[in-house]
């Protein structure tokens, strides 16, 4: 028999729309944040940047790092699936494999720019590995939580997502708190999997690099270094659905 047949459970199980008789509903005040707390966030977004070379070596303390890994937490994901783990490498030998693999995929890249573009990538410094004194592998475990995650059947790539967002505010938080971050994206997983002993059905999302930095650029260093611009605003936005729109 199924709950929905028997009229004691039925009558037990509390409606979608009603809370819990005698529970707390935990609805909370969420009027706007002051000015000065509205600058503030507004200020870590603006100011967030990737960070390849300006790392202290000086350690984070062990307090900080984990109210960046609490930010992560904090994630919104799907269902509530929250897939990721957090992978903590201090090692400089393990951050020296990985920088490896990372090497090894970067001429890969290289390769596959013509000419001056060739030429302008190899200038590029594109991680921070070796130098970050931290590195944190955020990893999206896809089997979390069930064969069938609430939200997740049509889009099974949402647990990525959810991943991502993770990512984000680890590095929103970092910003606030003098440390920054650099997400390194150049290697094969796999490479990366192995040097870690990461199961099959968990994936990689995000290498981080992390360390004090005492400065950042103050726009994109990719923009600094005159490998692409920052897209208007204006031209990202449609009215009401999809419109026409040049190459960019
Ligand atoms: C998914 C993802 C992967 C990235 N991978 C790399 C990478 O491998 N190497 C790198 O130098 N930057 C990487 N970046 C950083 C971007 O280049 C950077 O976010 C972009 O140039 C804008 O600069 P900003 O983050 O300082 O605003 C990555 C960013 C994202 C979101």
């Amino acid at each position: 028999m199924s709950i929905l047949d028997d009229p004691i459970a039925a009558n037990a199980t509390p409606s979608l729309t009603e809370a819990p008789s005698g529970a707390p509903d935990h609805l909370v005040a969420a009027g706007a944040f002051s000015e000065e707390e509205r600058n503030a966030v507004y200020r870590a977004i603006e100011t967030r940047r990737d960070v390849r070379d300006q790392f202290r070596p000086d350690p984070l303390p062990d307090a900080l790092v984990r109210r960046l890994l609490e930010a992560a937490h904090a994630a919104p994901s799907v269902g509530f699936m929250q897939p990721w783990n957090f992978l903590l490498i201090r090692q400089q030998e393990t951050r020296e494999r990985v920088w490896q693999a990372f090497h090894q995929a970067n001429e890969e890249a290289c390769r596959m720019f013509e000419g001056d573009r060739r030429a302008h990538y190899q200038r590029l410094k594109l991680e921070g590995i070796r130098k970050a004194p931290l590195s944190i592998c955020i990893t999206c475990d896809t089997t979390r939580g069930g064969p069938v995650v609430l939200g997740r059947t049509h889009n099974p790539a949402t647990d990525v997502y959810s991943t991502v967002c993770a990512v984000q505010n680890l590095w929103l938080a970092a910003r606030a708190e003098g440390v920054g971050v650099g997400w390194v994206s150049i290697f094969h997983e796999e490479a990366i999997k192995a040097i870690l002993g990461i199961p099959e059905h968990v994936k990689i999302v995000a290498w981080l690099c992390v360390g004090y930095v005492d400065e950042l650029y103050d726009m994109p260093e990719l923009a600094v270094k005159g490998w692409r611009e920052r897209l208007p605003l204006d031209k990202l936005v449609f009215e009401e659905g999809w419109q026409d729109c040049e190459d960019m």
